[in-house]
């Protein structure tokens, strides 16, 4: 008789235990399934929604200011025709930056373009050194480095065609940009309140009719003059406005690792986070761009050989570190 309440208490126990077991079975199972750590923000992954068909503009020669030369805006839209309206200001281009190769490789100084200071849907590649740049171009032929975000047709593009270039095209084209310094090109701002925007063509480009709204946790990146980023002018940049206060709490991130948050990115980036051997330079560039990089660092999608050491940098970052680290990083001198 004494042995029964105890050993029904312990099959009582037992059961206990066994209920609790599969409540966390069932607790790691759901956020096992409801894993996507976070949402992509839109702002960085813009995509490519269908845009409206463009204005009858006139059918004539385009013009930019400073110099002469004229393209059809039929030229400008074309992946294998690179606008190169100051001819003079960049070394001559190897024929796969200005043409590319058909059918398969699209000019590398149409998306980049010529002087490769880049646009917020694909990336800034002036200066950054030969060797990083050929082992970029392996990792996306190889698979391992894509977008996070299939919509982004741009980095797609960029996929397809490094599956078709020759290794010489990719030797050229890397000499070419490693020998080109990157220019400031990103006016940085802090603001409560942005303009409005909308979505054109894997960017954000204030929307028809003003105003403005709150800038929330996020990095709101503009043509300074929308016409002239159009017209594929590589001397007009990009405005990139923050929250309040990023640029002081993106210092500490970057420079002494947010007590614990991250590691010190100058650590492997340099002082003045222009690079430091092969790793790149991440000062000066496009938050969008960065932010899409830390984010493809963080779900996989970008993984080369040399991505896991960026992966302890990045799995504790939340949205609002990243917003305030790419905006520190692109106040910088490039
Ligand atoms: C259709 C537009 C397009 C063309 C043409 C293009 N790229 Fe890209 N490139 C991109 C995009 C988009 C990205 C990635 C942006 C991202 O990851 O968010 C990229 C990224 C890169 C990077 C990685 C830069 C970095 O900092 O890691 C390199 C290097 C590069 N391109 C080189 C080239 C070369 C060389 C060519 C010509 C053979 C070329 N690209 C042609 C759109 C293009
Ligand atoms: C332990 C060394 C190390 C540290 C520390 C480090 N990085 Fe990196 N980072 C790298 C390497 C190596 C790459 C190139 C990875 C590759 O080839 O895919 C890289 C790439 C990047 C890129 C992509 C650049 C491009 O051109 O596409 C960004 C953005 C970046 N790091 C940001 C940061 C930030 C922000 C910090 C600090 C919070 C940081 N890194 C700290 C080594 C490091």
């Amino acid at each position: 008789m004494p042995t029964m309440p105890s050993s029904s208490m312990r099959r009582g126990y037992i059961a206990l235990v066994v209920i609790l077991l599969m409540a966390v079975a069932a607790l790691a199972q759901q956020t096992d399934t409801a894993a996507p750590a976070q949402k992509l923000p839109i702002w960085a992954y813009p995509g490519f929604p269908p845009s409206p068909p463009a204005a009858a503009g006139p059918k004539g020669a385009e013009h930019v200011p400073g110099s002469t030369a004229s393209y059809t805006a039929a030229q400008i839209g074309d992946l294998f025709v690179v606008p190169d309206w100051f001819p003079k200001a960049h070394p001559p281009m190897p024929e796969v930056v200005s043409n590319g190769r058909k059918p398969g490789v699209f000019a590398c100084g149409h998306c980049h373009l010529p002087n490769g200071q880049g646009r917020p849907e694909n990336e800034s590649v002036a200066g950054l050194p030969t060797a990083y740049i050929v082992q970029q171009m392996a990792d996306f032929k190889n698979g391992l480095r894509k977008s996070s975000d299939p919509g982004m047709l741009s980095v797609t593009n960029m996929v397809l065609l490094s599956k078709s270039v020759t290794g010489d095209d990719v030797k050229a084209a890397a000499d070419y940009f490693s020998s080109i310094k990157l220019k400031p090109w990103i006016r940085v701002i802090e603001v409560e309140n942005v303009p409005r925007t909308r979505i054109a063509g894997g960017m954000l480009v204030l929307a028809d009719g003003g105003g403005t709204e709150p800038i929330g946790e996020r990095v709101i990146e503009v043509p300074e003059n929308l016409e002239r980023t159009e017209l594929r002018d590589p001397t007009s940049g990009f405005i990139a406005y923050v929250p309040k206060g990023s640029l002081e709490k993106g210092k500490l991130l970057v420079t002494a690792g947010g007590n614990g948050t991250t590691m010190q990115c100058t650590m492997c980036h340099g002082q003045n986070l222009q690079g430091m051997g092969n790793v790149p330079s991440i000062a000066g560039r496009s938050p969008s761009q960065m932010t899409r990089q830390i984010i493809d660092f963080q779900t996989g999608a970008r993984n080369g050989s040399l991505a896991p050491l960026m992966k302890g940098v990045v799995t504790k970052l939340t949205i609002e570190d990243i917003v305030a680290i790419t905006g520190y990083l692109a106040s910088q001198a490039p």
